[in-house]
């Protein structure tokens, strides 16, 4: 392996992952358009070596000539597990076999998953707690537990004498390409989406877990998913923005339509709320990327849904977004309902219904039969109005 494909870090600290350049979904769900990496980390110190998470499944090999490249994987003492997910400890029953010494580090949760998922045998495992230690000789590897970022196992590893932290998923973006995030022009827009995707559902924890580390003196953050970090404010202060749930006067519009008449009615919203000076995400169900949504419901005060009914409810595809938004949990405040149908209603209803248990004010909603009229669309201007004024008036 020619030097070129690893990353050094630091002295004795290198980036041994891989890219997957063409991998286009995620969890059977997210769209992964840039395709995406898992970042391995190989730590070298005087009296002990120890590898940060491994790859996902099918890469092994890759992983393997990297780490051959530096060591010999028989010198390996530890593989730390930072998070159980297959992307990234799908490598490590392939790991363990090429690493017979080596002890799997990771917390008690993740004791258990390792021997579930990747049939690691108990006398393998080192459970850490949070704050633990293990000394490598001149480099110092601390643990800090970080539940549900976004399983229940996950945790941090932070290397204290080069000041490098290796949080896993958190601070990751699903980027193939890019070294240093620092370098890559929109990578923001791209850690958004991931944020969206994954981490917001847990904004609480997410919170926790950014106060956890607020004193450790961070120079470097080595996600497991897309660029590393150098300059971590940038990404701290994206985190601690979007985990407040901070939004903006900003709309998403969210619909389907069949025969033109929703599509009527949310793009009369669409021009209310533009003319009004609100900014606006406009996301047509039947061909959107989920993870665009996703990625414009992180800063997102309001969200029209366009729903119409088709047999005899909301249509499929306005009741699978409004249990996706429900599901990801965003700081959104303000919905309106907005929905047309041919013989008979039950759409706006049951989009209500959905959204009952979520802690969002509907501040109106409309179904109108068939066509919009001209008097709808004059209904549609005022509930836009009024909607633009309350997202303008929120902080
Ligand atoms: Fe990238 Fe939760 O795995």
């Amino acid at each position: 392996m020619h030097e070129r494909n690893i990353l050094k870090l630091a002295e004795n600290v290198y980036w041994v992952g891989v890219r997957d350049w063409n991998r286009r979904l995620f969890d059977a769900l997210i769209p992964l358009p840039k395709g995406t990496s898992y970042n391995a980390y190989l730590i070298i110190g005087r009296t002990g070596k120890a590898l940060i998470d491994t790859v996902n499944p099918g890469f092994e090999n890759e992983l393997a000539e990297k780490i051959r490249s530096l060591i010999n994987p028989e010198e390996l003492d530890y593989v730390v597990m930072n998070h159980a997910e297959p992307d990234h400890a799908g490598a490590i029953p392939y790991i363990m076999k090429i690493a017979p010494r080596a002890k799997l580090v990771t917390t008690n949760r993740g004791a258990k998953m390792a021997q579930v998922y990747y049939h690691v045998s108990p006398e393998k495992i080192s459970v850490v707690a949070d704050n633990d230690v293990i000394s490598l000789g001149d480099k110092t590897i601390r643990f800090i537990e970080a539940p549900m970022l976004h399983w229940p196992e996950t945790m941090f590893t932070f290397l204290e004498e080069d000041g490098v932290l290796f949080p896993c998923d958190f601070f990751g973006a699903h980027l193939a390409g890019g070294v240093y995030s620092d370098e890559v022009d929109d990578y923001l827009v791209h850690a958004q989406r991931y944020w969206g995707e994954i981490m917001m559902p847990f904004r609480a924890m997410a919170q926790k877990a950014l106060e956890k580390i607020a004193g450790l003196d961070i120079r470097v953050i080595a996600p497991s998913h897309g660029p590393i970090h150098r300059k971590p404010e940038l990404i701290l202060g994206a985190y601690k923005r979007w985990s407040a749930g901070e939004t903006r006067p900003k709309a998403v519009i969210a619909y389907v339509s069949m025969w033109n008449s929703t599509d009527v009615m949310v793009k009369q919203m669409a021009e209310t709320l533009a003319s009004e000076g609100v900014e606006l995400a406009f996301h047509n169900l039947a061909i959107t990327d989920v993870g665009d949504l996703a990625k414009d419901l992180v800063d997102s005060r309001a969200i029209v849904l366009g729903a119409p009914t088709v047999l005899g409810g909301a249509h499929p595809l306005a009741v699978y977004a409004t249990y996706l938004f429900k599901a990801l949990r965003p700081p959104t405040k303000f919905a309106v309902v907005l929905s047309s149908y041919g013989w008979g209603g039950g759409a706006v209803k049951q989009v209500q219904e959905l959204l009952k248990d979520f802690k969002i004010e509907v501040i109106g909603a409309l179904e109108v039969n068939g066509p919009p009229t001209e008097e709808t669309l004059r209904q549609i201007v005022e509930l836009g109005r009024s909607l633009a004024k309350k997202v303008k008036e929120e902080t």
